[in-house]
């Protein structure tokens, strides 16, 4: 698979690490489909990477996150892969937080992206690539965010056995367990306050990697090259 000429859909397009992913990947010759919450900035990434109308979708709308793989190879004429780069945070030790918290942080960051990649799986011939931006967290328990970790673990583990199951299809599935970035993504947590937080990795290395990891069909991206670089396995 190669990045110029690919029919991309980034889930999650108004974000920094979507929104960044949407612009390399254009830069580099791939035709995007871009998917967003925030009306503005959706029609803003779209306009930049010259993606049509943007598709609109909401977390909680788990049929809609499934409608979006097939609304993108409409308008782009097929798809050969799927990345969802979307999520929500929150801090404080689990005694503090609560189930509407753990509730949200599991719709928003496990049941939505797997049904949009439910949905592309419908959609991808063989040889496309499914993706979905963890996080470090699930390598890594973290305190203070249980929830989240249990969200993104949740994802985790479904992406790995989807990856089994698709094997024959020849279809790929990438685990993105990004490390912290300076997004100001902890700055908009949705409970608690983020504990001090390490200098952030080196974005456009990891979003290359991303792109990397889509065209070889890796399995897992993390940090962990020399020095805290991405690696990506198989
Ligand atoms: N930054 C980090 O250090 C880091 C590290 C590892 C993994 N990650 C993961 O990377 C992803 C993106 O984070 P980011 O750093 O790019 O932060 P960001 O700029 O705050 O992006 C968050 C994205 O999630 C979307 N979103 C949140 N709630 C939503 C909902 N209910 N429905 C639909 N979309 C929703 C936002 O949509 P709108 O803007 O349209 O509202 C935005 O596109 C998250 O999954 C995060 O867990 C981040």
């Amino acid at each position: 698979m190669e990045i110029a000429g690919l029919r991309l859909l980034v889930v999650g397009a108004t974000g920094v690490i979507g929104g960044a992913l949407t612009a390399l990947a254009a830069e580099r010759g791939a035709r995007t489909a871009v998917a967003g919450r925030d009306p503005a900035r959706l029609a803003a990434v779209a306009a930049a990477v010259g993606a049509g109308p943007g598709l609109r979708f909401d977390a909680y709308d788990l049929d809609g996150c499934a409608a979006l793989a097939s609304r993108a190879a409409a308008a782009l004429g097929g798809l050969d892969a799927v990345v969802t780069a979307f999520g929500t945070v929150a801090f404080g030790r689990a005694e503090e937080c609560s189930d509407a918290v753990d509730e949200h942080l599991l719709t928003v960051n496990a049941l939505a992206p797997v049904a949009v990649l439910r949905g592309a799986l419908a959609v991808l011939p063989p040889g496309g690539a499914l993706a979905a931006v963890t996080g470090a967290v699930v390598s890594t328990p973290t305190a203070g965010m249980a929830g989240y970790g249990a969200s993104k673990a949740a994802l985790a583990a479904w992406l790995d056995a989807v990856r089994l199951e698709q094997r024959r299809h020849r279809i790929t599935v990438l685990d993105a367990r990004l490390p912290h970035l300076d997004t100001g993504f902890a700055g908009r947590a949705v409970a608690g306050q983020a504990p001090r937080l390490p200098a952030g990795a080196d974005l456009p290395a990891y979003l290359a990697a991303l792109l990397d990891g889509l065209r070889t069909g890796a399995a897992r991206l993390e940090a962990g090259a020399p020095g805290g670089g991405p690696l990506l396995s198989r």
